[in-house]
């Protein structure tokens, strides 16, 4: 009678008991799922931000500073005219490149130098491309020669008159290609560096102190 009482009586609680242990699974199965999302959600927006903070502080440590361009030594060699009309000569430059960046190289590519007098276009010479490591100067002789040039009668005798007078003015141009690899990207642009030498006469002709001035101009900035 008591069993049986007590089987009676215990029947509604098992029945509640199911249905709390059949309840209370999907309860908790569902709810370490959304926690789940959430923690993962919550590390992903921290992983974000780091990285989006590590390449600013990476960018602004590594921002690229421009090589340069400057003509510390040059010889003018020669300087002689066939006809009235027609130059020629031989000028030799010493070319100084340098990569001023601490972390990373610069690739020099389609390097042009070109030489004029009175803005006229009397020599050129290409240089072969190279890279450069970080901080890396380079020197380089360059020769430019001129065989039978046309100028004009009046520039013609404007060279011969600062010939005699010992002060021979000419403008170097160097255009270039620069290349800068930055680990996953690279950047490129043109570089113009236009120089103003002023010369001693040939045979000897070089640069008194101080007489040459470069500046360097970057043009067409375009990423790659
Ligand atoms: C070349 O240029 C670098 C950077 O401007 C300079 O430190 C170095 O003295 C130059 N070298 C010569 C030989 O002029």
């Amino acid at each position: 009678m008591n069993h049986q009482h007590s089987l009676r009586s215990e029947a509604p609680n098992s029945h509640a008991n199911t249905r709390a242990i059949l309840g209370q699974p999907r309860l908790q199965r569902t709810k370490p799922i959304i926690w789940c999302a959430a923690v993962l959600c919550f590390i992903f927006s921290l992983v974000l931000i780091f990285f989006g903070i590590a390449t600013l502080i990476l960018y602004l440590s590594m921002k690229p500073r421009n090589p340069t361009f400057d003509i510390p030594n040059a010889n003018l060699n020669v300087v002689y005219f066939d006809s009235p009309q027609y130059l020629n000569g031989e000028f030799t430059l010493l070319a100084n490149f340098s990569n001023p960046n601490r972390r990373f190289g610069v690739r020099f590519e389609s390097l042009n130098i070109e030489l004029f007098y009175s803005n006229r276009l009397v020599s050129s010479q290409i240089i072969k491309p190279f890279t450069q490591r970080p901080r890396e100067n380079r020197l380089q002789s360059v020769n430019l020669i001129s065989s039978l040039v046309f100028l004009p009668q009046d520039v013609g005798v404007k060279l011969q008159r600062q010939v005699e007078n010992n002060r021979v003015n000419y403008n170097a141009r160097g255009t270039f290609k620069v290349r800068f690899n930055m680990g996953l990207f690279h950047l490129s642009y043109w570089l113009h560096s236009l120089c103003q030498i002023e010369m001693t006469s040939p045979p000897t002709g070089d640069i008194p102190n101080g007489k040459h001035r470069c500046a360097n101009e970057l043009y067409d900035s375009r990423g790659e």
